[in-house]
Formats: C-alpha cells, structure tokens, sequence
C-alpha cells in the first residue's frame, strides 16, 4: 500500500467518526508515523509505506477515532514556536494564550510567578523571551508539576525555573514582578457543550473550577497585591463573556490601569493591571 493509499482510507475512517478537520488531523498523523516533517509528506505520498509507519499510523488513527486530541497523540504541542510536551494530565496549550505571553512581554520584569502553570507553557515561554527573569510555577496537580519540570529541562530552563505544587499562593512566599495566570474558567454550564477531545481528555481540574467558572479570578486577584512588587502587574486570561466581572476583581482588589484585550477572533481574552 502507498501512504497515499494509507492517508486516504485514514480520511474516510476520521470522516466516518465525525472528527472535524479529518483531512488535517490524518495528515498530520501520517507525517508522524513516517517521521517526516509535515512540509515534506506531499513528496513521499506516492511511496509504499512499510510495516512499520503502517501499524503506528492504524494505532494513531484509531485513537484519534475515540477523539484523543492530535496533541496528546503526538505528545506534543507547539506553542509559541517552542515544542511543549503534553499528557492528559495538562491542559493543551492554546493558541489564544499567547496573547497573555505577548502582553506580559510588553514592559520588563525579573521576577515572575504562573498560578496554575499546567505544562508550563506561558512560565517557560516568558523565560525563554526573557533571559534576565527568574520564574515560579505552581499547580495543585503533581502529575502537571511533573510535565512542567521535564518541559523546564527539555528547553533549557530548569536553573531559571521552579516548580511547586499549591493550591494558588498557598505554598508561595517572596514578591514578584510579574504574575500571570491562565486559571481554570469554564462555567458549570458551559461544561456540557464542550467537545469531546477537550470534556474527556483534558482533566476537569484544568477546564472548571465550577459554578459561575470566576471564583479563582477572586482568589487570585484578592491576594496578588501582597506579592507583587511596586508597580507589579498582574495579567490573567479569561473567558470571553468575562471581562466586567474580572475587571470589577481588578478595581476591588485596587489595581490601576486596568484593561481587557481581544484575541483575533474579536474576543475579550486578556485582563492585564498594575499596583499603583
Ligand atoms: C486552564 S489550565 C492552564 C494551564 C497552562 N497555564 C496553560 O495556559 O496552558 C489551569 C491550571 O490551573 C491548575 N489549577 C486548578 N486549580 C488550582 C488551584 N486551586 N491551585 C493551583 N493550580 C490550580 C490546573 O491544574 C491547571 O493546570
């Protein structure tokens, strides 16, 4: 059989599944069982596949099929152009988070803490773009300290990170520049219309924190001004129909400059302030 026999019977059986993107996601994971990159697979298309990439790719496809994200297939996420390793015991890095990486690196910090860290991905992105900063994650979950730690060492940056397991600031002590968190907000509502590779592969402690999806904005916006700094920031990812109620945190909690931003679909995502 050629690969392009191979990818085409992948499609029909994605397709049959009702996966959305089935043409992507069976290219993609073709690419990978032949071990090629992506760019390359239109070229090898017309070769037989052997043995070998043929078994990885039926098993690749038949995880897919039970709707296991691509991500956790491949173990790997790309975010920010780096390569983050993810299980499913963190969330799978969002392009849209890096809209809070862009905004954390518009004004110089040195110090910086990641409340409810995951993978890892935003602490270990703003070190990477930020050689002078030392860096803190935390999350209540070992297993997602332990995917942040081999990520930290994977890129580089285990002697600028530290990671600690808490539920929020509980376990963190000394001020910080900077502090970013990208907190578990999905309501308890709309939790049943998710799709089936985020409801039953990601872990729940990382999509809800129940209810109204705000009581970790109140938690964290209440307690951030002991620990940052002078003129500290405080920058936040939220959903997108709660910008005035993260932004009321905000005012309640007395920071200044207090701002929502929009990703690129027009969305608020972002909320960003500063003490005085
Ligand atoms: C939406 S995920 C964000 C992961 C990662 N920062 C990212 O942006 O991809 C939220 C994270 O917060 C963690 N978390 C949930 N409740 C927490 C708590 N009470 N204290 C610390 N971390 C918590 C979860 O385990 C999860 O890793």
């Amino acid at each position: 059989m050629t690969a392009a026999q191979a990818l085409v019977d992948a499609v029909k059986r994605l397709k049959a599944a009702n996966v959305p993107d089935a043409t992507n996601d069976a290219r993609v994971l073709l690419a990978y069982a032949l071990g090629i990159e992506r760019s390359r697979l239109t070229l090898v298309l017309p070769d037989e596949i052997g043995d070998e990439a043929h078994v990885s790719y039926a098993q690749s496809i038949a995880a897919r099929v039970t709707r296991q994200p691509v991500s956790h297939i491949l173990g790997q996420r790309e975010f920010y152009g780096r390569a983050f390793r993810v299980t499913a015991d963190v969330l799978d890095p969002r392009p849209d988070t890096e809209l809070l990486v862009d905004t954390a690196l518009t004004a110089p910090f040195e110090t910086l803490l990641d409340l409810g860290t995951g993978s890892g991905c935003i602490l270990l992105t703003l070190l990477a773009e930020n050689e002078a900063a030392t860096g803190q994650g935390v999350d209540c979950s070992q297993a997602a300290i332990n995917v942040a730690t081999a990520n930290a060492a994977s890129l580089g940056l285990d002697q600028r990170s530290q990671f600690v397991v808490a539920d929020w600031f509980s376990n963190v002590q000394g001020k910080f520049d900077l502090i970013v968190s990208n907190p578990p907000y999905i309501t308890a509502d709309e939790m049943v219309q998710l799709a089936p590779e985020v409801r039953d592969w990601e872990p729940k402690v990382a999509l809800t924190p129940g209810g109204d999806g705000l009581v970790s904005y109140r938690i964290i916006t209440a307690a951030a001004p002991r620990y940052l700094t002078a003129g500290g920031r405080l920058i936040v990812e939220i959903g997108a129909s709660q910008a005035a109620d993260v932004q009321t945190l905000f005012q309640t909690a007395g920071f200044d400059g207090i701002t929502c931003l929009q990703d690129l679909d027009g969305r608020d995502r972002v909320v960003f302030g500063h003490l005085a």
